[in-house]
């Protein structure tokens, strides 16, 4: 029988066999008569022992050689050992025979030392190779299976949106431009939405996902300039009925990478305690609600600098502290629907009879990490939509295809906005979104 080539994620099918391991090795100690290497394959980090008795002494001299990134095959007996280091761990491999593919060169820059942030953030090409950031990268992967794999179960069909588009969507001063031919500027999305509002009157329920662009000048660890979201839309639908589909969607994302990732989250120490919790309803506030629990704690602490960064005013959109105020009221993910008119988007149903509010809603994570979700209800009727595009001095001509849609078959109809990069930030406790994104892109960073 010839010996299997194996993925380390799978390793706890093959205990007491032969198996081959084809990796990097990422740590490497030798003690007497005993190697132990940490070798990763893309899909796991494994232990491999190497007992100098066992192997030929050439053999064993280079292993005991071996550098930090050298590619190497690896085959050897799997067994279980509850103290094994690894990912997922609890077994190592009994090293019968090693082919050295390249020794890897001794000044390797991620050397197993505290780095930087600058340091490694300049060294992405290699920092991604880390058990940290493999662990998160994988649940991204995990978070977009997800959520493609629900949307298609539940009747929507995936419609690609442009990413160079002649108008703005969600507001003028994030736009990047372009030079397009003899035609002008143009513009990397900042949202696929208007597109999409145009397939719902041709295929009912759709989404499109894929990277859309902002110029934030923000310089926060919630912003990207470059992000990928998925934006689902749905027509027949109202805010009610929105909400409803945005928790059992979530819910369902979250429980799936909480099964196919328990490994990843473990490695990087994520208490899933709250995460376990997410299944439908949430608990729903509106912004005038929102607005008196922050005016509570405001009330409530003596911290004269907490004070300040809690204030906020009717008619303000929330800032990333008023959000963690407000997702630590709650064990879930939060809706606070009802937003001012002013502060959102041109495109939003009025709240009947207080056209000062709209039919908005995010969707606030829990344990501080705030608005993973942005959606609304979205205007139905060619007057009013023609009204706001002139009062948001939008070029009329940029946006005909779109106000044409309220003419031949308008409907109630709705959509949202979720972020993956916000959305994995949340799964995997961390601290700065940059880190679930193989090359992000920010402000004063597009190298690697
Ligand atoms: O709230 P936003 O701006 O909504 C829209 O773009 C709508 N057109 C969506 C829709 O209704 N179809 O963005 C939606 C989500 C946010 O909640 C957040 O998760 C993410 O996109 N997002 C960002 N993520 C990283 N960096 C940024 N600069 C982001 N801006 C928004
Ligand atoms: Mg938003």
């Amino acid at each position: 029988m010839t010996t299997p080539i194996i993925r380390v994620e799978d390793i706890a099918d093959y205990e007491g066999q032969q198996v081959t391991v084809q990796g990097w090795v990422y740590n490497h100690t030798h003690k007497g008569k005993l190697v132990f290497l940490l070798v990763r394959d893309g899909y796991g980090f494994v232990q491999c022992v190497a007992f100098k008795n066992d192997l030929p002494e050439d053999v064993f001299d280079q292993i005991v050689h071996l550098t930090q990134e050298s590619s190497v095959e690896i085959t050897g007996v799997v067994r279980a050992d509850s103290r094994a280091p690894g990912i997922p761990g609890g077994y190592e491999i009994g090293v019968t025979a090693f082919k050295l593919v390249q020794r890897a060169a001794e000044n390797y820059p991620l050397a197993l030392k505290e780095h930087g942030v600058d340091f490694v953030l300049e060294n992405r090409h290699l920092w991604i190779r880390m058990p940290s950031q493999w662990a998160i990268l994988r649940v991204r992967a995990a978070t977009i299976r997800a959520i493609r794999d629900w949307l298609d179960d539940n009747g929507y069909i995936n419609m690609d949106t442009p990413i160079l588009t002649p108008a703005a969507a969600e507001g003028t001063t994030t736009l990047f431009a372009t030079q397009y031919f003899d035609e002008g500027e143009a513009y990397l999305a900042q949202t696929g939405q208007l597109y999409n509002e145009a397939n719902i009157f041709a295929f009912k329920k759709v989404y499109c996902f894929g990277p859309t662009f902002r110029a934030e000048k923000s310089k926060t660890r919630r912003h990207l300039t470059e992000f990928w979201m998925v934006e689902p839309e749905i027509a027949f639908c109202d805010l009610d009925g929105l909400m409803e589909v945005e928790e059992q969607f979530v819910s369902a994302v979250v429980q799936r990478v909480l099964k196919e990732c328990a490994a990843e989250l473990a490695s990087l120490g994520r208490d899933t305690t709250l995460l376990e919790k997410v299944t439908p309803p949430f608990p729903r506030i509106s912004y005038d609600e929102a607005l008196e629990i922050l005016a509570r704690l405001r009330a409530q602490t003596d911290d004269p600098e907490q004070k300040a960064l809690l204030e906020i005013e009717w008619g303000d959109d929330f800032g990333a502290p008023h959000e963690t105020a407000l997702t630590q009221q709650f064990d879930k993910p939060v809706f606070v629907y009802g937003f001012p008119t002013a502060a959102k988007a041109f495109y939003m149903e009025p709240w009947p009879g207080r056209p000062e509010v709209c039919k908005s809603v995010d969707l606030l994570a829990p344990e501080g990490y705030g608005e993973i979700i942005g959606g609304s209800e979205r205007i139905s009727d060619p007057d009013l939509l023609l009204q706001r595009i002139q009062e948001h001095n939008l070029p009329q001509d940029a946006y005909r295809w779109y106000w044409q849609l309220r003419l031949y078959g308008s409907v109630p109809h709705s959509g949202f906005g979720l972020g993956v990069e916000r959305t994995v930030t949340w799964l995997t406790g961390i601290r700065h979104i940059r880190e679930t994104i193989a090359f992000p892109r920010t402000i004063n960073r597009v190298y690697p």
